[in-house]
């Protein structure tokens, strides 16, 4: 069976230190979709990592890690963080395997990725310029190149094709800029994936199935940011949500098991697009700071906000979550009052449903208070010592979503968990 780990929200959620607790119950864990776009930050021996492509269970003893095909690989980042995955004592040649059919991420794809932000002003998306629409692009236009064809005698000559093609689409930016140390970078990162655990990803995972092993599917992104069901255009270029799953594993859908939802206590997001609870005062500065709200690829300052259960139970509904992980709830340690979105009202009424086009209206977000509880609560181990203030609180989400929130993370540590 597979059972899903994926974010609600915009992103951000605290996915990977999600994946690396639960990870220890499953063989496999497995990214499905995006690429080095994602940033899952976790904890090992107390020092920080953030993982970009390389699932987040790879720290558990004697786990298999797949980057599915669903992904857009960049091998120059891959590179990098297998560098510094090994500094940990973890072999990759044991326990990381990459799907043939996974699409690479090319050097053009980001200077396309820059040039498109760039062309777009102040409509721009906000993307991590990582090449990930441009990546996408190619695949659903049939002209990608996987990461099986490295292994093709004609690998450089599709390269170049591609690559002329690319600088045609370059020129009619007007982009300039030299990629001649980005190619170099790239080639000499191919000779290390090379190295890698290339499988035919669809009959690993299978076999693994019909051997009953157990797979963790590690989502990237969050449900707002999918591409057919987030707030488009301000999107990613992928299926984040749980059908993603099987399209970018090549798993069956009646072997979906749990789909875990994470959210954040709170909300966040970065990059462009609306967010009808953000706060744009000192509520939200307060939440950026004591949640240290940074982006962790780019490093960018997130949006900071209330819940929104409008959200998070569209989330909910698209994905069949079957059980929440709220995290983040100790950085509402230190606030008076709470305000979790119910409704939202566009034109006058009162709705709960995520409208389309949502990013060309004018939503102002409805909210029931709730007292804080104003104590420290990342000590706590067990869900009878937190307040019953936060349980209140929980208590709603629960009644609201009618999906029931199992784990609450408070603190960024491997061990800040409480199973309610
Ligand atoms: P992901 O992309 O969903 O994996 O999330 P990120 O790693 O981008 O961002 C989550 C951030 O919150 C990281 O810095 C985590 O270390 C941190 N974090 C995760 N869970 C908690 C928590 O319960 N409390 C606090 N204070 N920080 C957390
Ligand atoms: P994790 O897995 C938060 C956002 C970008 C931008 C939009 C499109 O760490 O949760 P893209 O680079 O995909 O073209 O950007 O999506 N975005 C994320 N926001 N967390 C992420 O990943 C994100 N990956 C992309 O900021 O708004
Ligand atoms: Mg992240």
């Amino acid at each position: 069976m597979v059972d899903v780990i994926l974010g609600l929200q915009w992103g951000d959620e605290g996915k990977g230190k999600i994946v690396d607790y639960f990870a220890k119950d499953y063989d496999v864990v497995a990214r499905f979709q995006g690429g080095p776009n994602a940033g899952h930050t976790l904890y090992v021996e107390d020092k920080k990592v953030v993982l970009h492509q390389i699932p987040s269970g790879v720290f558990q003893k004697n786990k298999l890690n797949l980057i599915g095909n669903g992904v857009v690989l960049d091998p120059v980042t891959l590179k990098r963080e297998c560098d510094t995955v090994a500094g940990f004592g973890v072999d990759l040649k044991k326990n990381l395997f990459i799907a043939e059919r996974t699409h690479l991420i090319l050097p053009t794809h980001r200077a396309l990725d820059k040039a498109a932000e760039l062309s777009k002003g102040n409509q721009k998306i906000g993307s991590t310029l990582k090449g990930i629409a441009p990546a996408y692009m190619d695949k659903t236009g049939r002209n990608g190149l996987r990461v099986g064809d490295l292994l093709d005698k004609n690998f450089t000559t599709a390269y170049i094709k591609l690559r002329l093609k690319h600088q045609k689409l370059l020129d009619n930016y007007s982009f300039a800029e030299d990629i001649t140390a980005w190619e170099e970078e790239f080639f000499e990162a191919l000779e290390f994936l090379k190295q890698l655990n290339i499988v035919n990803g669809e009959y690993f995972i299978n076999e693994q199935l019909r051997a009953g092993k157990r797979v963790l599917a590690e989502g990237a992104q969050g449900s707002m940011l999918d591409i057919d069901f987030g707030t488009f255009p301000f999107v990613t270029s992928s299926n984040t949500v749980t059908a993603g799953v099987c399209s970018g594993l090549g798993v069956a859908p009646q072997k979906i098991r749990d789909v875990i939802g994470v959210t954040k206590a709170y909300c966040t997001r970065v990059g462009s697009g609306p967010f009808p609870t953000e706060l744009e005062n000192e509520i939200g500065e307060e939440l950026r700071k004591i949640g240290n709200e940074f982006g962790a690829t780019t490093g960018r300052p997130r949006r900071c906000g209330w819940i929104d259960l409008v959200a998070l139970q569209f989330a909910c509904m698209i994905n069949g979550v079957t059980k929440i992980v709220m995290t983040k709830a100790d950085v509402l340690d230190a606030f008076k009052e709470l305000e979790v979105c119910t409704h939202y009202k566009i034109n006058g009424k009162e709705s709960r449903e995520i409208p389309f086009r949502i990013d060309r209206m004018k939503v102002e977000a409805l909210y029931k208070s709730f007292p804080g509880w104003n104590t420290s609560t990342s000590g706590a181990k067990t869900f009878s010592e937190l307040p019953d203030t936060m349980k209140s609180y929980v208590d709603f989400i629960n009644q609201y979503l009618g999906v029931k929130v199992n784990y609450i993370s408070n603190g960024p540590g491997r061990d800040q968990i409480i199973v309610v």
